[in-house]
């Protein structure tokens, strides 16, 4: 964990997740997220947590951003941001990390706490051995 100034590029991506959490919907566990999935392209996809008085159906902001990006046309990601009011910088679920892996496996995964404070990862570091579209091939 680090304290390091953001670049440009990441405080405008930790900023479209702040934009995202703002619009959180999390009535049942007050835990709002807020996500900036990059493309290879340089567009930057924002989600936020939906939760569902169903609690199952609720989803992470994390394939929120997936959603969207892929909904758009985007199918490479570079980095992901995260924020949360978590004291400490917060990864990703597991869930989340196999979604994410789908498309992006050698994707950096950066958490920032409301005071700066930030965690940085590779998918791989966070989810080894994980299964892909090529774990489906068969004899
Ligand atoms: N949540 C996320 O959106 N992303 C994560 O990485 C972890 C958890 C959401 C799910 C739920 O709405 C709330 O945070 C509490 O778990």
């Amino acid at each position: 964990m680090d304290r390091t100034t953001a670049g440009g590029a990441e405080a405008a991506l930790r900023a479209v997740a702040d934009a995202a959490r703002a619009n959180a919907w999390c009535p049942y566990s007050h835990y709002p997220v807020g996500a900036a999935l990059e493309a290879a392209d340089g567009r930057a996809f924002g989600g936020c947590n939906v939760e569902n008085a169903s609690y199952p159906a609720g989803t992470c902001a994390e394939r929120v951003a997936l959603g969207t990006a892929v909904a758009a046309g985007a199918r490479h990601f570079t980095r992901i941001v995260i924020t949360s009011a978590a004291v400490e910088p917060t990864p990703p679920c597991g869930i989340c990390r196999q979604a994410l892996v789908e498309f992006a496996p050698a994707l950096e995964v950066i958490a920032i706490a409301p005071d700066g404070r930030t965690a940085r990862w590779s998918l791989a570091e966070l989810l080894p051995a994980p299964f892909t579209p090529a774990s489906l091939q068969h004899v």
